[in-house]
Protein backbone atom coordinates (compact mmCIF):
# COMPACT_ATOMS: atom_id res chain seq x y z
CA UNK A 1 0.00 0.00 0.00
CA UNK A 2 1.86 2.96 -1.18
CA UNK A 3 0.45 5.62 0.67
CA UNK A 4 0.65 4.17 4.16
CA UNK A 5 4.18 4.07 3.29
CA UNK A 6 4.18 7.68 2.13
CA UNK A 7 2.31 8.57 5.37
CA UNK A 8 4.70 6.58 7.76
CA UNK A 9 7.45 8.65 5.65
CA UNK A 10 6.48 11.99 6.46
CA UNK A 11 5.57 11.20 10.05
CA UNK A 12 8.93 9.69 10.91
CA UNK A 13 10.63 12.56 8.78
CA UNK A 14 8.70 15.51 10.89
CA UNK A 15 9.28 13.74 14.32
CA UNK A 16 13.21 13.42 13.65
CA UNK A 17 13.37 17.38 12.63
CA UNK A 18 11.17 17.93 16.23
CA UNK A 19 13.14 15.75 18.03
CA UNK A 20 16.51 16.03 16.39
CA UNK A 21 16.19 19.90 16.65
CA UNK A 22 15.33 19.82 20.25
CA UNK A 23 18.59 17.62 20.71
CA UNK A 24 20.74 19.32 18.79
CA UNK A 25 19.23 23.07 20.19
CA UNK A 26 19.13 21.35 24.44
CA UNK A 27 22.37 19.44 24.50
CA UNK A 28 24.92 21.66 22.32
CA UNK A 29 23.94 24.70 20.83
CA UNK A 30 22.74 26.21 24.50
CA UNK A 31 25.25 24.63 26.78
CA UNK A 32 28.00 26.14 24.21
CA UNK A 33 26.07 29.51 23.83
CA UNK A 34 25.73 29.70 28.04
CA UNK A 35 29.83 29.54 27.96
CA UNK A 36 31.01 31.76 25.29
CA UNK A 37 28.60 34.14 25.07
CA UNK A 38 27.51 37.17 27.70
CA UNK A 39 23.76 37.97 27.44
CA UNK A 40 23.75 40.25 25.35
CA UNK A 41 25.21 38.26 22.88
CA UNK A 42 23.64 34.90 23.92
CA UNK A 43 19.50 35.75 23.91
CA UNK A 44 19.49 37.72 20.71
CA UNK A 45 20.98 34.60 19.01
CA UNK A 46 19.12 32.12 20.81
CA UNK A 47 15.99 34.40 19.90
CA UNK A 48 17.16 33.90 16.12
CA UNK A 49 17.67 30.35 16.27
CA UNK A 50 14.14 29.47 17.74
CA UNK A 51 12.42 32.29 15.53
CA UNK A 52 13.58 29.55 12.42
CA UNK A 53 13.45 26.34 14.27
CA UNK A 54 9.91 26.97 15.76
CA UNK A 55 8.18 27.48 12.49
CA UNK A 56 9.65 23.78 11.54
CA UNK A 57 8.17 22.71 14.55
CA UNK A 58 4.68 24.02 13.62
CA UNK A 59 4.95 22.72 10.22
CA UNK A 60 6.07 19.67 11.83
CA UNK A 61 3.33 19.36 14.53
CA UNK A 62 0.73 19.25 11.59
CA UNK A 63 2.73 16.66 9.09
CA UNK A 64 2.96 14.70 12.21
CA UNK A 65 -0.81 14.74 13.49
CA UNK A 66 -2.16 14.91 9.50
CA UNK A 67 -0.02 11.68 8.48
CA UNK A 68 -0.86 10.09 12.24
CA UNK A 69 -4.23 10.27 12.60
CA UNK A 70 -4.57 9.18 8.67
CA UNK A 71 -3.00 6.17 9.00
CA UNK A 72 -4.93 5.75 12.52
CA UNK A 73 -8.07 5.91 11.10
CA UNK A 74 -7.99 4.76 7.48
CA UNK A 75 -5.47 2.38 7.75
CA UNK A 76 -6.04 0.97 11.24
CA UNK A 77 -9.40 1.36 11.22
CA UNK A 78 -8.98 3.17 14.42
CA UNK A 79 -7.92 -0.35 15.81
CA UNK A 80 -4.96 0.04 16.83
CA UNK A 81 -1.99 -1.53 19.49
CA UNK A 82 -2.21 0.27 22.97
CA UNK A 83 1.81 1.70 22.06
CA UNK A 84 -0.20 3.79 19.42
CA UNK A 85 -2.35 5.52 21.86
CA UNK A 86 0.24 6.16 24.20
CA UNK A 87 2.15 7.63 21.26
CA UNK A 88 -1.30 9.96 20.25
CA UNK A 89 -1.71 11.01 24.38
CA UNK A 90 2.20 11.84 24.88
CA UNK A 91 2.34 13.19 21.24
CA UNK A 92 -0.37 16.04 22.27
CA UNK A 93 0.91 16.54 25.86
CA UNK A 94 4.61 17.91 23.40
CA UNK A 95 2.03 19.75 20.90
CA UNK A 96 0.41 21.34 24.11
CA UNK A 97 3.74 22.01 25.66
CA UNK A 98 4.86 23.48 22.50
CA UNK A 99 1.80 25.88 22.03
CA UNK A 100 2.18 27.34 25.85
CA UNK A 101 5.81 27.67 24.85
CA UNK A 102 5.02 29.67 21.65
CA UNK A 103 2.23 31.84 23.10
CA UNK A 104 3.56 32.30 26.50
CA UNK A 105 7.74 32.33 26.95
CA UNK A 106 8.64 33.10 23.56
CA UNK A 107 6.36 35.73 23.03
CA UNK A 108 7.18 37.34 26.32
CA UNK A 109 11.05 36.81 25.06
CA UNK A 110 10.74 38.76 22.29
CA UNK A 111 8.75 41.55 23.84
CA UNK A 112 11.49 41.45 26.53
CA UNK A 113 14.21 41.64 23.63
CA UNK A 114 12.53 44.54 21.88
CA UNK A 115 12.52 47.03 25.04
CA UNK A 116 15.99 45.94 25.71
CA UNK A 117 15.10 44.20 28.76
CA UNK A 118 17.66 41.33 28.97
CA UNK A 119 16.78 40.10 32.42
CA UNK A 120 13.23 39.12 31.55
CA UNK A 121 14.47 38.06 28.10
CA UNK A 122 16.38 35.54 30.21
CA UNK A 123 13.72 34.62 32.66
CA UNK A 124 11.84 33.72 29.55
CA UNK A 125 14.41 31.97 28.30
CA UNK A 126 14.91 29.68 31.37
CA UNK A 127 11.05 29.08 31.23
CA UNK A 128 11.62 27.96 27.65
CA UNK A 129 14.74 26.23 27.90
CA UNK A 130 12.80 23.86 30.77
CA UNK A 131 9.88 22.98 28.71
CA UNK A 132 12.19 21.91 25.48
CA UNK A 133 13.92 19.83 27.90
CA UNK A 134 10.85 18.03 28.78
CA UNK A 135 9.80 17.83 25.38
CA UNK A 136 12.83 16.36 24.38
CA UNK A 137 12.69 13.02 26.60
CA UNK A 138 8.90 12.92 25.26
CA UNK A 139 9.82 12.76 22.09
CA UNK A 140 12.69 10.37 22.35
CA UNK A 141 9.90 8.02 24.19
CA UNK A 142 7.91 8.55 21.18
CA UNK A 143 10.52 7.10 18.91
CA UNK A 144 11.51 4.32 20.58
CA UNK A 145 7.93 3.67 20.98
CA UNK A 146 7.48 4.26 17.43
CA UNK A 147 10.61 2.12 16.57
CA UNK A 148 10.34 -0.87 19.06
CA UNK A 149 6.27 -1.10 18.82
CA UNK A 150 6.55 -2.29 22.40
CA UNK A 151 3.22 -4.45 23.74
C1 LIG B 1 -0.15 13.06 18.19
C2 LIG B 1 -0.69 12.14 17.49
C3 LIG B 1 0.04 10.94 16.89
C4 LIG B 1 -0.63 9.92 16.32
C5 LIG B 1 -2.14 9.79 16.16
C6 LIG B 1 0.37 8.98 15.86
C7 LIG B 1 0.08 7.80 15.20
C8 LIG B 1 1.00 6.91 14.71
C9 LIG B 1 0.65 5.71 13.97
C10 LIG B 1 -0.75 5.25 13.67
C11 LIG B 1 1.83 5.09 13.63
C12 LIG B 1 2.00 3.81 12.81
C13 LIG B 1 2.21 2.64 13.71
C14 LIG B 1 2.35 1.37 12.91
O1 LIG B 1 2.43 1.42 11.68
O2 LIG B 1 2.37 0.30 13.55
C15 LIG B 1 2.91 5.91 14.16
C16 LIG B 1 4.26 5.62 14.02
C17 LIG B 1 5.29 6.41 14.49
N1 LIG B 1 5.15 7.61 15.19
FE1 LIG B 1 3.38 8.50 15.70
N2 LIG B 1 1.62 9.43 16.17
C18 LIG B 1 1.47 10.63 16.81
C19 LIG B 1 2.51 11.43 17.30
C20 LIG B 1 3.85 11.14 17.17
C21 LIG B 1 4.91 11.98 17.65
C22 LIG B 1 4.72 13.32 18.36
C23 LIG B 1 6.10 11.37 17.34
C24 LIG B 1 7.51 11.79 17.59
C25 LIG B 1 7.87 12.97 17.94
C26 LIG B 1 5.77 10.14 16.65
C27 LIG B 1 6.71 9.25 16.16
C28 LIG B 1 6.42 8.08 15.49
C29 LIG B 1 7.42 7.15 14.95
C30 LIG B 1 8.93 7.31 15.07
C31 LIG B 1 6.71 6.12 14.35
C32 LIG B 1 7.30 4.91 13.65
C33 LIG B 1 7.32 5.13 12.17
C34 LIG B 1 7.80 3.89 11.47
O3 LIG B 1 7.05 2.93 11.43
O4 LIG B 1 8.91 3.89 10.98
N3 LIG B 1 4.40 10.04 16.56
N4 LIG B 1 2.37 7.00 14.80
Amino acid sequence: MMSYKIAVTLHLLASVIWVGGMFFAHMALRPAAQTLLEPPQRLPLLKGVLDRFFLWVWAAIITILVSGYWIFFDVMSAKAAIYVHVMQLIGLVMIALFSYLWFVPYRNMGRALASNDLPAAGAAMAVIRRVIGINLVLGVIELVLGAARPF
